[in-house]
């Protein structure tokens, strides 16, 4: 038996993972443990569960891979240091970050306390686009298809490219520092006034209310080039000549400016965080989000041409504008799209650890990821337990408990309350990897209410009034509501709802008409199909709305995570697994 431990560590949303025999047995995010949103550092936690989920110790891990080698792009560093010649500060800065690299064994070995001298694994630094390619087309069910990673920066590149076949990729281009789409989409939203790190997502679902007046300005940022890639115009950025601060308070990444003086002579004064979102915002969002996708399409074609593959994988950060990726088979001659649930940094665990098993340890592909609940789970007579002995603390909260009879009788009485303007705390089953509730950690409400925004946003969420809420749909039943046909399990791709259709589905349907779906099948997920099913069953729409389980704060991992916040808001029905906890109303 073979057991390897992927690793996304010292980086934002840090995470670990644990394959035996090159078949995935677990994966999660740290910041799902730590209740720190994007948390950066040595996933020590993630790793305590991977570990305890293949009933395994540390000592019994033959591999670690880690999702960065140090040692790749040396020379292009070099020579980026002599023509640049960049501040000390960020040289020191750089060295600091790659010695914590070196040392991830020794690191796990003090803080799960075993010897050093017991671990027998050996270390393998996975470079880190390799990995983010990796973490797609070998858990794709592809036996070839052309592969793409693009993200802000990793090992000194924001882009690699090439071609995936059997255990094998072939890399056959590259975007090198300091050009980057993931940074210019940065830089715009720091200029838009949000600085948290991950808040690209705000900028794609604002974009829609503006027209993309901008272009010319954005063709001065953002240069495409005949070989696929693209160039930054390097006057707009800070990063390549004086650093950006990147600092973690408490676990917790926060990025410094990257834009320089310059992005306001060219766009105007730049947005404060509080000052109001007007139309020229607007614009300036809906200029960006088209650049990215002329960029993208862009190298999309060459690749497609040059690879003459019509299947395609996509990770890296950038992976995760599923508004982009939406457009892929109109603006592209791609006709099949596969990508992980975490495509951004979270998932080069999984792409290092593949890495070793396939491409150092030659063997064979042989596992697809079809699903994504990969993290802790809890059984139904484990939920009801949990729940009899927080009884007196459910019960002082006016809230009243009671038990389904079967899976029939469960998803007939949460199909009633959300078909009733209910809404719901779902958790079920594993905890989902990557960044999206995908029916395991889930909100849930009706999406033919025209309210529903403003209900979810009153109750629970608070977020801003402009971001549009997912629709959950019965994967047969896609060509009836979307203009586009194809599995999207993992909320990877934005499709336009049928013009006949949106009036149906208000709370799900966004202003420019469009909607972040999730595929459902009940071979994935069958007690989240069979709920949907059952709501439309009543109400002939065969869809949910699904949101994230959480207010502020990473999804909740745990049942006491979830109880809590459905105390702390006012949900109205809180199900855990078989068990019903309800809000008297
Ligand atoms: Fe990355």
């Amino acid at each position: 038996m073979t057991l390897i431990l992927g690793l996304n560590a010292y980086h934002a949303d840090s995470s670990a993972c644990i394959l035996r025999d090159g078949v995935l047995v677990a994966a999660a995010e740290e910041e799902r443990f730590r209740r720190i949103k994007h948390w950066a550092g040595l996933p020590v936690e993630a790793v305590r569960y991977c570990l305890a989920e293949a009933g395994a110790r540390l000592e019994d891990v033959d591999h670690v891979a880690i999702n960065r080698d140090p040692k790749a792009n040396v020379l292009r560093k070099v020579l980026f240091a002599f023509k640049q010649r960049p501040s000390l500060a960020l040289v020191r800065d750089r060295l600091a970050n790659a010695a914590k690299v070196g040392s991830p064994l020794d690191e796990l070995a003090r803080a799960l306390e075993v010897p050093r001298g017991r671990l027998r694994a050996r270390l393998h630094p996975v470079e880190h686009h390799l990995a983010h390619l990796a973490s797609a087309f070998f858990v794709s069910p592809f036996e070839e298809a052309a592969v793409v990673s693009i993200d802000g920066f990793g090992d000194f590149l924001s882009a690699m490219w090439g071609t995936g076949r059997g255990n094998e990729i072939v890399v056959e281009g590259r975007v090198y520092f300091p050009h980057s789409l993931g940074l210019f989409y940065q830089a715009v939203t720091q200029y838009l006034g949000f600085w948290s790190y991950g808040d690209e997502y705000k900028v794609m679902g604002f974009a829609p209310y503006g027209r993309p007046t901008r272009m010319a300005e954005m063709e001065r940022i953002v240069r495409l080039l005949p070989d696929g890639g693209y160039e930054l115009g390097l006057d707009f950025f800070r990063h390549h000549a004086e650093g950006v601060e990147m600092t973690w308070r408490g676990g917790y990444p926060d990025v410094g400016r990257i834009f320089t003086p310059a992005l306001e002579d060219l766009l105007g004064p730049a947005r404060a965080k509080d000052e109001p979102l007007t139309e020229r915002h607007a614009d300036i969002a809906a200029s960006a989000q088209a650049m990215y996708e002329r960029a993208l399409f862009h190298l999309l074609d060459v690749v497609q041409r040059t690879t003459g593959l019509d299947r395609l994988c996509l990770a890296g950060g950038c992976a995760l504008n599923s508004v982009a990726n939406g457009k892929l088979y109109r603006r592209t001659r791609f006709r099949r799209l596969y990508m992980p649930p975490a495509a951004g940094d979270a998932g080069g665990a999984i792409g290092a650890a593949y890495v070793v098993w396939h491409r150092e340890l030659g063997r064979p592909r042989g596992f697809v990821m079809d699903r994504a609940g990969w993290g802790p789970g809890w059984s139904d007579a484990e939920l009801a337990r949990f729940v009899e002995e927080r009884r007196a603390a459910i019960e002082g909260e006016g809230c009243r408990i009671a038990q389904a009879a079967d899976d029939a009788d469960l998803v007939a009485r949460v199909a009633e309350a959300i078909a009733e303007g209910a809404v719901v705390g779902w958790f079920q089953g594993r905890m989902e990897w990557g960044p999206r509730a995908l029916g395991h950690r889930s909100i849930l409400a009706d999406p033919r209410r025209p309210d529903m925004k403003d209900v979810l946003n009153l109750k629970i969420k608070r977020r801003e009034s402009f971001r549009p809420f997912a629709p959950a749909i019965l994967r047969e039943r896609v060509a009836e509501w979307f203009e586009e046909e194809d599995d999207v399990p993992f909320m990877m791709q934005v499709f336009q709802v049928r013009p006949e259709r949106r009036a149906r589905v208000p709370a799900t349907t966004h202003v420019d008409g469009s909607g972040r779906l999730q595929t459902v099948t009940r071979a994935a997920n069958p007690r989240y199909y069979d709920l949907i099913a059952a709501f439309e069953r009543r109400t002939g729409v065969p869809m949910v709305l699904n949101t994230s389980f959480n207010e502020n704060e990473p999804i909740v991992c745990r049942p006491e995570e979830a109880l809590d916040c459905f105390l702390r808001t006012k949900m109205d029905l809180l199900v855990l697994g078989r068990t019903i906890v309800a809000r008297a109303s």
